[in-house]
């Protein structure tokens, strides 16, 4: 196998691989790589798979026969989280040229020069954090970046893999990350959205995330701070402040609570009850009353009876979320839940839950998106639309919102909302707000 020229990367799951997935394309671009769209074309097609739910496994081994067919013989390296919980089971299988985990990424450039040379090359090691400081500066970026501030887990959900495929719960310094964002608002960025499994863990030395976001509403040109995934129990007094105080943080939280009976949470192992999750909400809402609010749900967990399913329609219809994911449970290999096999709940069972749990979530959602008709709000355009004139932007909500107008992608336009759908919503342009 000769030094590949062009790379594709293509990633799925969670927004956290999408910001590995940039990263890992810096990586090759810097190696002098070229980005290629097409995956069947590129001579290194990078996989950064996600194992957070069933069929994970099996949906890459069968890119990687699609990748070979009509006898084409990418390079082809497996990152992301199948790449950890799989490692050389990978190359065994499929023999395909790299295996590379969430935390070895950033050694990519000499595992593929390694490949080149004929040997498969793997690295699943897990040494905390040390990549970020190995990793070449931002290129040009949207007027929407990622930051990862956190990664890894330490609650240890009992259906959940994120614990074992990225590790234990460790912060980036808080000196690397005001950097990063300052280049990132360099090369573009106007919205920067901060990332990890557990964002609301993030520390260093006695700082918290709100602590971060307050630097982050000093840098000029930077127009808009969101944080995701927050987990309840870290959801600190100052955080919940910071949604008062801090103008440029965007009146958006996404808090999973996944089920609404405390019997399931206690299996779950999710150290907080019903209860105590929607006083957190009653906090949140006391700071900041227009805040949107998300969630992700599992339904059919072992075990989880009728009446304690509709425990989680009850806590949906008392929260009203402006926008949830909600899905069916998928026994992951490796964790507790997985083992309680003579619970398992039958698919038709969950698979009708997780309809009724979805008709009640779209309808709060779209009742959600109703009431912001005739609201004012700045909209962020993000791309153009389908038809000339057309661009789709984001409320401070996280709504999408069409609107005819000759601004720019990056740029902030005041918007009228006049009309709402169940995904999006039709705005009018005001004025442009100062740049
Ligand atoms: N089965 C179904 N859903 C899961 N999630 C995590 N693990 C599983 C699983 N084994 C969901 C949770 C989590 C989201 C990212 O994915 O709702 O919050
Ligand atoms: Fe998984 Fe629970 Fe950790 Fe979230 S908090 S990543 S669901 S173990």
């Amino acid at each position: 196998m000769t030094d590949p020229k062009t790379y594709h990367v293509k990633s799925y799951g969670c927004q956290m691989n999408v910001y590995d997935g940039e990263r890992m394309a810096e990586l090759m671009a810097a190696q002098g790589l070229t980005a290629s769209d097409d995956p069947n074309a590129a001579d290194l097609v990078v996989l950064n798979t996600c194992h957070i739910r069933e069929k994970a496994t099996e949906k890459v081994y069968s890119e990687i026969g699609r990748l070979r067919k009509d006898g084409r013989a990418p390079m082809i390296a497996v990152a992301g989280c199948v790449a950890q919980a799989e490692g050389e089971e990978i190359i065994r299988r499929a023999k395909v040229d790299v295996v590379v985990g969430p935390q070895a990424y950033h050694n990519l450039p000499q595992l593929v020069a390694d490949a080149a040379k004929g040997a498969a090359s793997l690295d699943t090691d897990m040494p905390a954090i040390a990549k970020f400081g190995a990793l070449p500066a931002r290129r040009k970026v949207g007027p929407t970046a990622f930051l990862t501030v956190q990664e890894g887990c330490d609650k240890f959900c009992t259906y959940c893999v994120v614990p074992y495929t990225r590790g234990a719960e460790v912060s980036r310094g808080f000196d690397a990350l005001v950097d990063e964002a300052k280049a990132l608002v360099d090369a573009g960025a106007r919205e920067i959205t901060l990332l990890g499994q557990n964002v609301n863990a993030w520390s260093d030395g006695d700082r918290g995330l709100e602590h971060l976001i307050v630097a982050l509403d000093e840098i000029a040109g930077l127009e808009r701070i969101r944080y995701t995934t927050s987990h309840p129990n870290d959801m600190t007094q100052g955080l919940i402040d910071a949604h008062r105080d801090v103008e440029k943080l965007m009146p958006f939280l996404h808090l999973p609570v996944q089920a609404g009976s405390d019997r399931v949470l206690k299996a779950m192992n999710r150290s907080h009850s019903r209860d105590s999750y929607l006083r957190i909400l009653e906090r949140v809402r006391a700071a900041r009353p227009d805040i949107a609010l998300s969630g992700d749900f599992i339904v059919g967990f072992p075990g989880e009876t009728d009446a304690e399913f509709e425990e989680t329609l009850s806590l949906v219809e008392q929260v009203r979320y402006a926008q949830c994911f909600s899905f069916k449970y998928s026994p992951r290999p490796g964790t507790p839940a997985a083992e309680m096999v003579d619970d398992f709940i039958p698919d038709e069972v969950a698979s009708e839950r997780l309809q009724r749990l979805q008709a009640a979530l779209n309808a709060h959602q779209l009742a959600f998106n109703e009431a912001t008709v005739g609201k004012s709000c700045d909209v962020l355009i993000e791309r153009k639309g389908r038809h000339a004139g057309q661009m789709i932007g984001k409320s401070p909500w996280l709504q999408s919102v069409h609107l005819e107008t000759d601004a720019q992608v990056g740029e902030m336009v005041a918007v009228e909302i006049v009309s709402a759908g169940p995904n999006s919503l039709g705005g009018v342009a005001r004025v442009k707000a100062a740049a």
